[in-house]
């Protein structure tokens, strides 16, 4: 039996998409993919109109990526100005803060002139096109303003999660060698202060970063004083009140970058994936109004933060260049109460709410009633993204939160892909729980075994895509070659998205999880070797595996083997110590959840960890090992496993 929700009538009524017509437009955008792409960049305003649309080779000798490539544009002018004429009134941004008293509507004219004043502020920094701003921040207006005053000027931003740690913030300023860091005193979550300006502090301590840091522009987000360094830290509202409002927007090729975000991998540092503007902003655009079936006037709500591409692409870029209403929250879904999201939706009117599994099994876990007390009556689709949504939350989603009448679209996507790539489209796409669906248009999806064989029908393999989309990563920032090696290196001639998937006998996608040593936690990205990394720099310990098991809440959890220094006690205090340690290390996304002590790693005879082995240990697999006989010492796996940890 499968489990399958027909698209309603009243939904495919209002779509912009209905079922016949995703098929056909599929079609074309296959067949005659430029002429299709052709037709999708006119929803974005050009200075100077393009004429060529595409150039892409996936071949590994000569890659290369370009789209748009002769026109030029303002990214910002895209999502703020051209909307004056007919939407200067209209709200651009309504702000929810962390305290549930405090919100705010900002119009597109405000919009306007708050984002023409930071550019003018950022100028007054020194900032020029081409040049690095690094941003931690909360999830403030502020942030937004920050972001399109970058693309205004032609800076290339780098957001910065807030969670991650003063350590991670300085590899990422110096990756990309950032003269600026934007920040706030503090950010509010939950009730409670996170010293942003602090971190900042730390991270311009370290080694390398004042090689590039010039100056640190913060944001007053808080009564509460901070630490200054005169010669280097700036006050945003001081320096405001030296500028003017008149600031033009620059032109831009469609190929100059518009951002930079780390993003985790199966090896080595944080790659800063690097995102163009024409090509992302006409993707992002039409992945926002085709997957959210936005219509003018809905109010639209991603409950992500700026720090992901989530918030890139769809809090703020895909949305403001439609023209919608884009809903910021600053806070959490557990603050004051269990509610709060759903207040949210009742107090501001959300038609759309965009979250991810981990937020709705956390929900979920607390029953109905949080959910029941509110009405929720202006919601008409929801949305979910980040790692595959389970069931049991889906059908949580589906009837309790959406009152059985939402469409759920199930996005598939990454930080490389810059916008959804496999989804449903509420008018056009009956709903399976747990399927991403469909691709979008214009999106060549195949599945491959090991070798690289394209698998036919129904069939479960590494997922890879064929051509390019506008909205793609051009490269890794200041390493081409590790852009090649990650992506195009495993499979010829395609890009390898790192995921599993299976297609099932109606052509649906599931996706399986990453195929690499990613671990997704939350809906984040983590890299093992980052850990891994974080923990061997600690001096007690020797060696370290990590790897991930099934979270009730967080999707994957992480569990750590931990091999200790000759000489070095085993203890709770420095069980505890070493969680501590990878969050100042990292961040608290990459904490710990269990840690095992390991007198020894499976290792093959050449000195290679088997982490294949240590995952099912993680899984408490005991009995699909796998093959054991290249281990060098069998003994060490059945310690492991009778000393395996206890959720
Ligand atoms: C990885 C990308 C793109 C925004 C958030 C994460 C997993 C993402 C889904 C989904 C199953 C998903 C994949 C992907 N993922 N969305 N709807 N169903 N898996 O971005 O940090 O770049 O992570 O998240 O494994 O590769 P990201």
């Amino acid at each position: 039996m499968t489990d399958i929700y027909p698209v309603k009538p009243a939904v495919a009524e209002k779509a912009h998409i209905t079922e016949p017509q995703y098929f056909e437009m599929y079609k074309r955008s296959v067949e005659d993919n430029e002429a299709f792409w052709a037709e999708q960049g006119k929803r974005i305003d050009w200075i100077k109109p393009y004429s060529k649309i595409k150039d892409v080779s996936f071949q590994k000798d000569d890659l290369h990526i370009r789209w748009y490539y002769d026109g030029t544009l303002n990214v910002c002018a895209n999502c703020v100005d051209r909307h004056l004429p007919e939407k200067a009134n209209d709200t651009a941004i309504i702000w929810e803060g962390d305290d549930p008293n405090v919100s705010q509507h900002i119009s597109y004219q405000a919009l306007f002139d708050n984002v023409c004043r930071f550019a003018n502020v950022l100028k007054a920094r020194g900032i020029q096109k081409g040049d690095r701003v690094t941003l931690y921040m909360p999830m403030i207006p502020e942030a937004a303003y920050a972001m399109l005053a970058c693309a205004r000027i032609g800076a290339i931003h780098s957001v910065v999660f807030g969670g991650f740690s003063a350590e991670a913030l300085a590899g990422r300023i110096i990756d990309c060698k950032s003269k600026l860091v934007i920040t706030a005193d503090f950010s509010n979550r939950g009730g409670k202060q996170i010293p942003l300006k602090q971190n900042v502090d730390a991270a311009s301590a370290i080694k390398g970063v004042s090689d590039y840091l010039e100056s640190v522009l913060v944001i007053k987000n808080s009564d509460t004083s901070v630490a200054w360094n005169d010669a280097q830290d700036y006050w945003y509202h001081e320096i405001l009140e030296t500028v003017d409002t008149d600031c033009p927007a620059v032109e831009m090729d469609a190929e100059d970058p518009l951002f930079i975000l780390y993003t985790s991998g199966s090896t080595g540092k944080p790659k800063g994936v690097l995102h163009t503007s024409g090509g992302y902003i006409v993707y992002a655009s039409m992945t926002h109004q085709y997957v959210f079936d936005y219509h003018p006037g809905d109010i639209y709500w991603c409950t992500a933060d700026v720090g992901w591409v989530t918030g890139h692409s769809y809090i703020v870029y895909g949305p403001l260049a439609n023209g919608a209403t884009t809903l910021m929250f600053e806070g959490v879904p557990n603050y004051p109460d269990h509610s709060r999201f759903w207040q949210i939706c009742d107090k501001h009117k959300v038609q759309t709410c965009y979250t991810a599994p981990t937020a709705i099994r956390a929900l979920m876990r607390e029953g109905d009633e949080p959910v029941k007390s509110t009405s929720r009556e202006t919601l008409s689709l929801l949305g979910s993204v980040g790692e595959p949504i389970n069931p049991e939350a889906w059908h949580w989603y589906y009837e309790v939160v959406g009152d059985s009448h939402c469409p759920i679209v199930d996005t598939w996507w990454q930080t490389e892909t810059g916008g959804i790539l496999i989804s449903p489209l509420p008018g056009a796409t009956p709903l399976k729980p747990g399927s991403a669906t469909r691709p979008l248009f214009g999106i060549q999806l195949a599945l491959v075994d090991s070798d690289g064989n394209e698998l036919q029908g129904e069939a479960d393999g590494n997922l890879i895509i064929k051509d390019s989309w506008p909205g793609q990563m051009r490269t890794v920032y200041g390493d081409h070659q590790r852009f090649i090696d990650t992506y195009f290196s495993a499979f010829d001639g395609v890009y390898t998205t790192g995921d599993g998937a299976r297609r099932d006998k109606d052509d649906y996608y599931w996706i399986t999880g990453r195929v690499d040593d990613v671990l997704n936690i939350s809906g984040h990205r983590m890299g093992t070797a980052e850990v891994e990394s974080a923990l061997v720099a600690h001096h007690d310990v020797a060696e370290a595996a990590v790897v991930g098991y099934p979270h009730d809440i967080k999707g994957q959890g992480i569990y750590v083997f931990v091999t200790l220094n000759v000489g070095v006690e085993a203890s709770d205090a420095l069980e505890k110590e070493l969680v501590q340690w990878v969050r100042k290390e990292i961040g608290p996304i990459a904490s710990p959840d269990l840690i095992q002590w390991a007198p020894g790693l499976p290792k093959t005879r050449s000195g290679k960890i088997m982490r294949r082995i240590l995952r099912k240990i993680a899984e408490n697999d005991f009995e699909n090992l796998g093959d054991t006989s290249t281990l060098a010492e069998p003994a060490v796996v059945d310690d492991l496993i009778a000393n395996r940890k206890n959720r």
